[in-house]
């Protein structure tokens, strides 16, 4: 018996679409806060395979979602190449920014097996408890965690991060080409340890221009994609470049992923003509429309549902919850689409 959401990668259009959210494990729910409070940092937690199979689940149980998502960060890969990495309240992830060539060689590939393990053991307990639902590992793409790297942290253009693209091809090149060999080892053991769906979040894919999207987000997703199939032929993948706009398609059509992650500013009727007929489309609820909760997230809801019905289409958000999501919208939210 396939698993719903599996089923949908396939390319079956399976009613009502299996349903999870981006960021469903987290500061929302009071049972996530709890577990946090006696974690220590935030690296802790993703690294302690009790605590982190425990958060995993947690929104499984509450809801019963189609999907467990592995409960890690995209951020775990250049903290174990060696690059520091901080979580700091209310200013989010801290790295000592990478912007030459020195910085790039002091990254250290040989570490990540040893970083990695106690991830790996949380996706073995996880899979293990995993029962119904869908377990999902998952990697930022080399684009997205490359932003990371070299602003070191968020941004609100990545202005050193395309200044490096188009001034320091090379270098840039040399980040990404180590990035993509990394996230293929780090999503193979993924997969060797239970992952049964893998997702590559490209969360800044949207602010290159359509050249530098096709080499730093196009191919190195394609390259991603071809490895994984090589070793592990049956495994789906999903990708998300949030923000591609009308890229969406060539993305979908050329990288070899099975569904592709919609964001909240694309209207899915349209994507439809975009993305070839066999690939899953997943998104998109505006996450402000789950804190909305009432009229607005119904009536949000059921537009997404006309959209898509019909396709092989994965009901979730168009990105990350937020912390302010009260619960019980999460829970009436499930409800109108198992009611669809
Ligand atoms: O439930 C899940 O989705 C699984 C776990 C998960 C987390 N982060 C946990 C997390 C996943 C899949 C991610 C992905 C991630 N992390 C992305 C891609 C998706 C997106 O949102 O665009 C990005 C860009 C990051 C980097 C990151 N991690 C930032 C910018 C922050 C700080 C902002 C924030 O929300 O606090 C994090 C921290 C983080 N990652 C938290 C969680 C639950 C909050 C940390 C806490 O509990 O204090």
């Amino acid at each position: 018996m396939t698993k719903r959401l599996q089923r949908v990668l396939a390319g079956e259009a399976v009613w009502p679409p299996p349903t999870w959210l981006m960021r469903q494990a987290g500061r929302y729910l009071p049972e996530y806060r709890a577990v946090r409070a006696h974690a220590g940092d935030f690296i802790s937690l993703c690294t302690t395979p009790e605590l982190a199979t425990e958060v995993t689940l947690q929104p499984v149980r509450r809801y019963g979602m189609d999907a467990a998502i592995l409960f890690s960060d995209i951020l775990v890969l250049p903290w174990a190449l060696g690059q520091g990495l901080a979580f700091r309240e209310g200013e989010g992830p801290v790295l000592p920014p990478i912007r030459d060539a020195a910085g790039v060689a002091a990254l250290d590939p040989a570490r990540l097996p040893g970083a990695i393990a106690p991830i790996l053991e949380t996706v073995r307990r996880v899979r293990a408890e995993v029962g119904e639902a869908t377990l999902i590992g998952f990697a930022g793409s080399p684009f997205t965690v490359a932003c990371y790297m070299i602003e070191g942290g968020g941004s609100k253009d990545f202005a050193h991060v395309r200044g490096m693209a188009y001034r320091d091809p090379a270098l840039f090149a040399r980040l990404l080409d180590l990035l993509t060999e990394a996230t293929v080892v780090y999503l193979a053991a993924q997969i060797e340890a239970g992952a049964e769906v893998v997702m590559l979040f490209d969360s800044w894919a949207g602010v290159l221009s359509p050249t530098l999207f096709r080499a730093h987000v196009t191919a190195p997703t394609r390259r991603i994609v071809a490895a994984l199939k090589a070793l592990h032929p049956d495994i789906q993948v999903i990708g998300f470049p949030r923000l591609a706009g009308m890229l969406v398609g060539e993305y979908a059509a050329e990288t070899g992923v099975q569904g592709v992650g919609i964001d909240t500013s694309a209207d899915l009727s349209l994507v439809r003509g975009l993305v070839p007929d066999g690939i899953a489309l997943q998104g998109n609820l505006d996450p402000m429309a789950l804190v909305a909760g009432g009229a607005a997230l119904e009536s949000e809801t059921r537009a997404i549902l006309a959209a898509a019905r019909g396709r092989p289409h994965v009901f979730n958000l168009g990105h990350g919850i937020v912390p302010q999501t009260p619960p019980e919208h999460v829970a009436a939210l499930l409800h109108m689409i198992r009611a669809a």
